[in-house]
């Protein structure tokens, strides 16, 4: 058997009439990330305060290494850190008085605090920032600051709530760098995103949740096998031929056909579960059809489903459109 890290059964956390989390049965093996993705206001950053101790369940249970939250709050308090969506340095410090009053507070002595301080701004590319107070760092820096916070004691488990929203691409690729160091290390973390690319990016496991409620859960691989097997896209030579095109494919593959702005482009969504097939064999079978009807192929091409296709169907909304920060000031804290 796996070590978990989490285990839920249940769980449920009610603000007056509204079920933030209601629910929610979460099995984390230890030393991997563990996406829950969900849209705003799905019930994520309620339920990483209940399994980091900051919130009371009203219902169900958690147990982080095997210790109930409630019952033995102290024990998981010390293996678990939180770099929240709403975080914890102090504006006024430079990133070195941070860390270091932040070490202090952990127990460390004062030459160890700040020798883990220097450590920390090095590998997260402070160092040269170390000096300068943090209101003045940029959305990304103080994403990074806020986790390097967060692991000045190596933690067994780490949640880090939305690290990436409103950074630019090459800020988030720096954090999501920092998340696989930290995972090698061997801490536990679990990683709430919106977003699929970043749950696809780091992620062994994913939960998407949405109203409070655990919709799917699995590999990447089984969330995306869940709805479908990927796609054939087929480009013709005469566009003339594509309503033919269209009636074959949709015959032969049992599928979705849609046609694309490209008027000599057609896509058709393969449902693995309708004819057995695998998604290469469907592919021969349109090819193998479109030929025999007479209908003219100039390319064709195979395409795995994506998260935001899991997303989609499974929730009939399009996932959180990602919304680079221009002004690090106005990104979200
Ligand atoms: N302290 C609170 N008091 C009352 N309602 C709350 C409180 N905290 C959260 N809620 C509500 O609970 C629901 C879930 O909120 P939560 O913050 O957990 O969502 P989230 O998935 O983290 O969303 P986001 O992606 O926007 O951070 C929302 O409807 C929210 O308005
Ligand atoms: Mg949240």
């Amino acid at each position: 058997m796996t070590d978990l890290a989490i285990e839920t059964e249940g769980l449920v956390k009610v603000f007056g009439t509204n079920r933030a989390v209601d629910g929610i049965d979460l099995r984390v093996p230890a030393g991997t990330v563990y996406g829950v993705l969900g849209p705003n206001g799905a019930g994520k950053t309620t339920a990483v305060k209940m399994l980091a101790t900051l919130l009371r369940p009203d219902g169900g249970r958690a147990r982080v290494f095997g210790k109930d939250v409630v019952e033995d709050a102290d024990t998981v308090r010390g293996r678990v850190s939180l770099t929240g969506q709403y975080a914890s340095v102090d504006e006024d410090l430079t990133g070195t008085e941070n860390l270091v009053l932040l070490g202090r507070l952990l127990g460390h002595g004062r030459s160890a605090a700040r020798e883990r301080s220097a450590q920390l701004l090095e590998a997260f590319g402070l160092a040269e920032a170390s000096d300068r107070q943090v209101k003045n760092y940029s959305g990304g820096m103080r994403r990074r600051i806020d986790i390097a916070a967060s692991i000045l004691n190596v933690p067994d488990l780490l949640f880090l709530d939305e690290p990436t929203t409103g950074l630019d691409p090459r800020s988030r690729n720096q954090v999501w760098d920092i998340v696989r160091a930290v995972v090698a290390q061997g801490t536990t973390v679990l990683l709430t995103t919106q977003y699929l690319d970043e749950a696809d990016q780091l992620a062994s496991r994913i939960a998407v949740i949405d109203h409070g409620k655990v919709i799917a859960e699995g590999t990447k691989g089984e969330l995306k096998a869940s709805v479908g097997s990927g796609s054939v896209r087929v480009r013709l030579r005469d566009p003339e031929q594509r309503a033919e095109a269209e009636r074959v494919l949709t015959t032969a593959l049992d599928a979705t056909v849609q046609l694309d702005p490209d008027p000599v482009a057609l896509t058709a969504t393969l449902d693995g579960r309708g004819t057995g097939l695998g998604a290469a064999e469907q592919a021969a079978r349109a090819l193998t059809e479109l030929a025999r009807a007479g209908i003219m192929v100039d390319d064709f091409g195979l395409g795995q489903p994506s998260l935001d296709e899991v997303f989609l169907a499974l929730t009939d909304r399009a996932p959180a459109a990602r919304t680079p920060a221009h002004d690090p000031k106005e990104t979200p804290a």
